[in-house]
């Protein structure tokens, strides 16, 4: 195998053919089913957009509705769940509870067994539902209180927040979740959905996927930046500290080695993106999202210190924000811990491991790379007298 056949991070390779989501790294833009992100959020709800993402058109009123029922029927976090949950210690990261919860889930399916289409979808409903209540429950738990019931009256990002609080959200505050679960609902081969994929090309099951999904969101990396954006902005908190501290981090980086740089202590987190060259659509949408639920909330002090951090790394490295950076400003606006950011995005992103594993599972082949073997060439042991 030459060099040119292999590509550090996979980076520009083509390892599926999807219709899902279409990605424009150079002129910022996101397609579900062809249509630009900024239109999806406006015309659709997230139950609507996953329909979208799962079935490819997006559903007249009456199928809306079925599907939101659909979804709403599935609600109900089973009692096995929760007795796991709570073996786990207070200290566990909530992702770490999700994987989990998801995990034990995954043996009480009534379609444990089943892997055709149909059981796919009921499975699929079901993980919809199951994630924000494994979230929801957990984050109970480990606050040292009672999960909220299940309610089957309110839409899918009222009933997350809910799940949360105990409290019913206003319609505003539940339409911005709405349109921050719909802004991460897809996202083409990013590093979860494909191990999701890779998952379900050997034939594992749905849950199996999502578990696999889930462990990959983890890494700072990928969705865990969105948990480090908010320590990070709650560490700086003065406005008027912000470009020092980036200076200091950047300046840092200067004196480190190449392995030294990469620790993601000395990387801006929200920031750079392996397929964006500019900001893209999904992190305007947000900047203005958090700026607007900042007034709203009378959170402006941690608005402020991220717009001066988005002005000081953009002046100093160009480097595009990402979908992580202002999303954890408005998860801050809402009240979520900054330890369950990354949780929430699992809960918009479900969606699309869905739709990719049924993409998957429609028209598979397994999917096995090669190495380019750096290693020692052939030999044998010495012998020994
Ligand atoms: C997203 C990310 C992993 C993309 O990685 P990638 O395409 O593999 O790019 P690389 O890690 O090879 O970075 C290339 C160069 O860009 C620069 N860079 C990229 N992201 C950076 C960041 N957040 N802070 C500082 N420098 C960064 C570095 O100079 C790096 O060169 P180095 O390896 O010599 O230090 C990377 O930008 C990153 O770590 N960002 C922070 C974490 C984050 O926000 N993740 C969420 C992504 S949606």
């Amino acid at each position: 195998m030459d060099d040119t056949t292999w590509k550090a991070g996979l980076e520009d390779v083509i390892a599926a053919r999807s219709a899902i989501t279409a990605v424009d790294g150079g002129a910022g833009r996101l397609y579900y089913r062809g249509y630009e992100i900024a239109d999806v959020v406006e015309r659709l709800a997230f139950e609507e957009a996953t329909a979208l993402l799962w079935f490819g058109e997006a559903p007249d009123p009456d199928a809306a509705a079925a599907f939101r029922a659909r979804l709403a029927a599935t609600r109900g976090l089973p009692a096995e769940v929760f007795a796991a949950l709570r073996t786990l210690p207070r200290d566990c990261h909530p992702l770490d509870a999700l994987r989990t919860g998801i995990s034990a889930a995954a043996a009480h399916d009534p379609d444990a067994r089943a892997s055709d289409r149909d059981a796919n979808l009921r499975k699929a409903c079901r993980l919809m539902t199951l994630v924000p209540e494994t979230v929801g429950a957990w984050h109970r738990i480990r606050t040292g209180r009672e999960p909220v019931p299940a309610r089957t009256d309110l839409g899918h990002a009222a009933y997350v927040l809910s799940l949360l609080e105990g409290r019913e959200p206003t319609p505003d505050v539940a339409r911005v979740l709405d349109v921050v679960l719909t802004l991460h609902a897809d996202h083409e081969l990013n590093a979860s959905t494909f191990a999701a994929r890779v998952a379900v090309a050997t034939l594992a099951d749905l849950h199996a996927a999502i578990v696999a999904a889930i462990a990959t969101l983890k890494g700072p990396r990928h969705g865990g930046a969105n948990d480090d954006v908010l320590a990070m902005l709650r560490e700086i908190e003065d406005p008027a500290r912000a470009e020092a501290f980036v200076a200091d981090r950047l300046d840092v980086r200067a004196g480190l080695s190449r392995a030294e740089r990469a620790d993601p202590r000395a990387r801006m987190p929200g920031f750079g993106h392996r397929v964006y060259r500019v900001d893209d659509a999904r992190a305007r949408v947000l900047r203005g999202l958090a700026q607007s639920m900042a007034a709203a909330t009378g959170r402006e002090r941690l608005f402020e210190v991220a717009e001066r951090v988005y002005a000081a790394v953009k002046a100093r490295t160009g480097l595009p924000v990402n979908v992580d950076f202002f999303s954890a400003v408005v998860y801050d606006a809402l009240g979520i811990a900054p330890d369950l950011c990354t949780s929430i995005f699992a809960i918009g992103r479900v969606a699309g491991w869905c739709a990719h594993a049924l993409e998957q599972y429609a028209d598979n082949r397994l999917i096995r790379p090669r190495a380019d073997y750096v290693g020692s060439p052939p030999r044998t042991f010495a012998v020994t007298v």
